[in-house]
């Protein structure tokens, strides 16, 4: 590029990132005339800046908000699909997700002041990565006690598993409940979940029952698990 052109780059950069100023060197992949051409183009059709692995991704946690509705409908039918698709009917798949993953539900949750939810998210992207979902207890088969919580949901994509956001998310939900005073935390887990079920019986869950959970038009079975807190 001509070093005549730098000055103009320059300028353009900040519109062309979207504000995220990059290395000079970063424009040099782009011949002229497609950079140019980027300017006209609206927000919404620019080129993304580039990316980062999730090895390198910075992530965190914080509490959803009633506005996160749209984002845990994302990252909860995205992470169901990832952990069952090799196992639940695409047509079950696509009616559970459209029901239990709608926005409606997690407004619902969200508006219920006995539940809380954490999202898992890039830094500073935001781009929703994974979630949980504490509520009141309500597996019949854990015979819960009026002050028992229960995991509605844990997932976390599985390009960011192994990063210890499983356990941070786990650890939240274990300390909210003592801070509630639950004597227990429960939870069910399709029974062929074998990864998560090693995962809650090393938070120090122990299986307790089963249950019939439909996915669909489908019945799986599942283990429910408890977790004493005292
Ligand atoms: C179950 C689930 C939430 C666990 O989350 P996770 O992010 O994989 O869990 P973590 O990273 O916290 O821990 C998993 C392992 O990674 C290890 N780990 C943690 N940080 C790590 C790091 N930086 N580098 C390498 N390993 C790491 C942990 O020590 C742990 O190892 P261990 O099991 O031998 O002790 C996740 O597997 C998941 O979302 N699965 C799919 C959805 C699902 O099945 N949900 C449950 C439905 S009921």
């Amino acid at each position: 590029m001509p070093v005549a052109m730098r000055p103009i780059i320059a300028t353009i950069q900040p519109i062309i990132w979207g504000g995220a100023v990059q290395p000079i060197d970063k424009m040099r992949v782009l011949d002229l005339p497609i950079a140019w051409g980027l300017i006209l183009l609206p927000r919404s059709r620019r080129i993304a800046p580039p990316m980062t692995t999730p090895e390198s991704t910075k992530l965190t946690i914080r509490l959803a908000t009633p506005a996160d509705a749209a984002r845990l409908a994302l990252v909860g039918a995205a992470s169901f699909l990832e952990t069952y698709a090799h196992m639940i009917p695409a047509e079950d798949l696509v009616a559970h997700c459209t029901t239990k993953h709608s926005a409606e539900t997690y407004a619902a949750w969200l508006a219920d002041p006995s539940a809380t939810i954490w999202i898992a998210e890039t830094d500073p992207a935001g781009a929703p990565i994974g979630y949980l979902v504490l509520t009141r207890a309500t597996l019949p088969e854990a015979s819960p006690h009026p002050e028992d919580l229960e995991v509605q949901r844990i997932y976390v994509l599985s390009r960011f598993h192994r990063t210890g956001m499983g356990y941070a998310l786990m650890n939240l939900a274990l300390a909210k409940a003592r801070s509630k005073g639950a004597n227990r935390v429960v939870l069910g887990v399709h029974n062929d979940n074998v990864r998560a079920i090693a995962f809650y019986k090393r938070q120090g869950f122990d299986v307790v029952d089963e249950r019939k959970f439909t996915v669909g038009n489908s019945i799986f079975c599942d283990s429910v698990l408890a977790r004493k807190l005292r």
